[in-house]
């Protein structure tokens, strides 16, 4: 059994398995530390945005960690909202307000923060993105690998290699859904899905009619050699508990 530590966070006892990341330990508790780049559909934290900053006093000093991958190693005090915090995660929201100034989740969390742009910095204009990857990580995790960021400075951004429609892309939509700023567009019609300059066709359950995917991403999810299942998973579950019924019936 792992070893079980108390620490405090801006005050509040809370209990928590050594090595947990303090923003865990703070969700668990109803204590809100703002993420962006923080996605519970992967164990791999990548910590690029650093809203999540907290200070941590271990041991009499006062350092500033990433709280979404700061493991909790022995008692300490954490503080989500001094003033050195407020301060610093003011200023990440400005530069995050600079380079994404059509995100309107960060839009509204720089208004709740009351924090100003700096005259000094370039914004990005018509840019909801801010490079950090989880829609790359997503992909790779299917492993489809149909995005991936591409050039330099300023010019960086994810996309296709050449901007052009990707073979390996599936049409599943896991990297819009995991984008925490909703930068990647797509468009559906009744039939058709457009994502990544490619169009696919809609899959629909044969029992109910509802959506299922395209047919590259329903294969995909069964393998190349697997059979792309035809009705949707509630139906192949009352299917099942059908079939189930009819055996305990004639036993
Ligand atoms: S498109 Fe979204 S998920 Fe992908 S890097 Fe940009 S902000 Fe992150
Ligand atoms: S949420 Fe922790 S670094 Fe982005």
């Amino acid at each position: 059994m792992s070893e079980m530590l108390t620490i405090t966070i801006d005050g509040k006892e809370c209990t928590c398995e050594k090595g947990e990341y303090i923003y865990d330990v703070a969700r668990r508790n109803n204590i809100p530390i703002p993420v962006l780049c923080r996605s519970d559909a992967f164990a791999d934290h990548r910590a690029c945005c650093r809203i999540c900053i907290v200070e941590v006093e271990e041991r009499g000093r006062r350092k500033v960690v990433t709280s979404c991958v700061y493991p909790v190693s022995q008692e300490c005090a954490v503080y989500t909202k001094s003033e050195k915090i407020l301060e610093e995660r003011a200023v990440i929201f400005a530069l995050l307000a600079h380079r994404a100034p059509d995100a309107k989740r960060i839009a509204d969390m720089n208004a709740a923060m009351g924090s100003d742009g700096f005259d000094r910095l370039v914004t990005i204009d018509n840019e909801k993105c801010i490079l950090c990857g989880l829609c790359v990580q997503a992909c790779d995790s299917l492993g489809t690998g149909a995005i991936s960021t591409v050039l330099r400075g300023t010019e960086k951004k994810v996309d296709t290699p050449y901007a052009l429609p990707s073979e390996f892309c599936v049409g599943c939509l896991s990297c819009a859904n995991v984008c925490p700023t909703g930068a990647i567009e797509y468009s559906q019609t009744d039939t058709t899905r457009t994502i990544w300059n490619r169009e696919f066709n809609l899959a629909f359950c044969e029992k109910c009619g509802n959506l299922m995917g395209t047919p590259e991403s329903i294969q995909h999810a069964v393998g190349a050699q697997g059979e792309a299942p035809r009705v949707c998973d509630e139906c192949r579950k009352k299917e099942l508990a059908n079939e189930m019924m009819q055996t305990y019936r004639y036993v």
